[in-house]
């Protein structure tokens, strides 16, 4: 049968962290040309799409997500030239390709900030971010209480006195989308990607573009990046209108392109507004991300977010992890029993309606790494903190590609690369774990294969079946195909649901084990 569907509404989209996948040229950075190198691995590892983390000219102070020139390619990752060529690849065979887009700030070192810390208060330089006098009887405290996600005060004094606004690092100073220049800029750097090519764009903080009138503090409301709900700063309704004015650039060109939104709103109906027919395209679904793996939990998260997209008539998108959170295998216990959950929970997600993004190394099993040293540390969460969270560095360590030593081919042997990889990765390699049928891998492989063949994968609702415990959850997606996954302590004995497809571990007959996932389909 075939599908008139958009290619992302059921699609696997893999996210390439370019910085840790490959490294083409030896510096121990990954780069474009690595990812170029690396993509055969992608085709056949069964994906649909690719989307790359920023590869900006930028300072890296937040890991190329304070951009200082949205048209250019960072020497460190490669040119434009590398640019297109994989552009040109990934569609050669037959994937597609989304890029980051970073709209809420921007570098301090971009040319604009420059021109703002030299231009006067009040100048039109200053109004393409959002500086402020101070408080206090000389303004020499920061304009309203608002904390940076990384930690310390959202402001940062310039030279003359006066105060900008940075929801993230200092070197991240927030536009100003009162602004029409910085609508009208951002419009072009749309149109410049799209012309290259790219099949869409996934939006940074998309909920964060717009802040409430006249800056009200925050008084005492929750700071976190991951729960942040109602601040006079997250979600504001005027985000959406920029989403329906990107929707109308997006349509104009051919090929179903698209843009996934990244907004940690804190329900699945605050998400479902970004989808809305007339703005974006997805939207991440962090709350499925963030819901403890049990049972009852899952159902509800399932339920809720099922229900919230389909009143606006969007898919869902599944996601398990990403770069800035911790890796599914130590956030379901670390260890062989978290490797069993988060293939259990894999499995799971890969049979759920919508789409799914793979966060690079899930596919691995790769673990969060814990204990990287401090001098290697890189989050600004790490100093903005006064070194007292971590940050996301464990979740962004070289992938590793081959061999029985870092850098696991990654790099050239004997190469340094910018995060450390731990010593007892050997096992974890792709090359150790291609054709081992129990590898994650594998498992991967296999599910994703499934899920393009199997008809009931795409357009099949989701209906739940009774299960054989309150651990448990069954459900069918039709034609023909049942999943069910054992998150207790106890094996189930189930009914029986035709052949055994997949099994996240080993399943023989009607029982399945604790912490396992499987397909069945008659
Ligand atoms: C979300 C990105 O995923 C994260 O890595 C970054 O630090 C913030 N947005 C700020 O751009
Ligand atoms: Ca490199």
């Amino acid at each position: 049968m075939a599908s008139t569907a958009p290619w992302w509404r059921y699609a696997v989209i893999y996210q390439v962290y370019v910085r840790s996948f490959a490294d083409a040229n030896g510096d121990g950075i990954g780069d474009l040309a690595g990812v170029r190198d690396r993509l055969p691995y992608l085709r056949d590892l069964g994906v649909d799409a690719v989307w790359l983390t920023p590869f900006y000219r930028s300072p890296m102070i937040d890991g190329g997500y304070d951009v200082a020139d949205y048209r250019d390619v960072d020497p460190m990752f490669g040119t434009l030239a590398d640019l297109d060529a994989l552009v040109s690849d990934v569609h050669a065979m037959g994937l597609r390709i989304i890029i980051d887009l970073v709209p809420n700030h921007s570098s301090s070192a971009h040319p604009w900030f420059v021109e703002a810390l030299t231009s006067p208060p009040g100048s039109p330089a200053r109004d393409r971010y959002v500086f402020r006098p101070g408080r206090g009887t000389g303004g020499e405290l920061p304009p309203n209480d608002w904390g940076s996600v990384f930690g310390g005060p959202a402001w940062t004094r310039a030279g003359d006195g006066e105060w900008y606004l940075h929801l993230f690092d200092p070197a991240q100073p927030d536009l100003n989308w009162a602004n029409p220049q910085v609508y009208a800029e951002f419009e072009s750097i749309l149109r410049f990607w799209l012309d290259r090519g790219v099949d869409g764009f996934r939006v940074d903080v998309a909920h964060g573009l717009v802040k409430a009138e006249g800056l009200p503090d925050l008084g005492n409301v929750s700071r976190d990046l991951l729960r942040s709900v109602a601040t006079p700063y997250f979600d504001q309704e005027g985000v959406h209108e920029i989403y329906r004015a990107w929707r109308k650039i997006l349509d104009e060109y051919p090929g179903d392109r698209m843009a996934v939104a990244e907004a940690w709103v804190g329900s699945p109906v605050r998400v479902a507004r970004y989808v809305r027919p007339d703005e974006l395209h997805q939207a991440f679904n962090f709350e499925y991300l963030l819901a403890p793996l049990e049972a009852g939990a899952m159902r509800k998260i399932i339920d809720e977010s099922l229900a919230a997209a389909a009143e606006v008539g969007a898919p869902t998108t599944w996601v398990l992890g990403n770069h800035d959170t911790v890796r599914p295998v130590t956030r379901y216990g670390d260890g062989p029993a978290g490797l069993a959950r988060a293939r259990a929970a894999a499995l799971l997600t890969l049979a759920l309606p919508g789409s799914m993004y793979v966060y690079q190394g899930e596919e691995l099993g790769l673990p969060e790494v814990l204990d990287l040293p401090d001098e290697a540390r890189q989050d600004p969460t790490w100093e903005r903190s006064g070194r007292t969270v971590r940050g996301r560095d464990g979740a962004r360590v070289p992938l590793p590609w081959s061999g029985d030593r870092p850098p696991y081919g990654f790099s050239p042997d004997a190469t340094a690369t910018w995060l450390p990889q731990p010593v007892d990765w050997a096992e974890r390699t792709v090359a150790a774990q291609a054709g081992a049928p129990a590898s994650t891998l594998e498992l991967y492989r296999h599910a994703l294969r499934l899920r393009r063949e199997h008809p009931a994968l795409r357009e099949g609702s989701l209906r739940w079946l009774e299960p054989p415990s309150a651990d448990v959850l069954v459900f069918a997606r039709d034609p023909g195909l049942v999943c069910a996954v054992n998150l207790g302590a106890e094996p189930v004995t189930l009914p029986e649901y035709g052949d055994l497809l997949c099994a996240s571990t080993e399943v023989t007959g009607r029982v399945l084990p604790p912490d396992t996932a499987a397909w069945w389909s008659r």
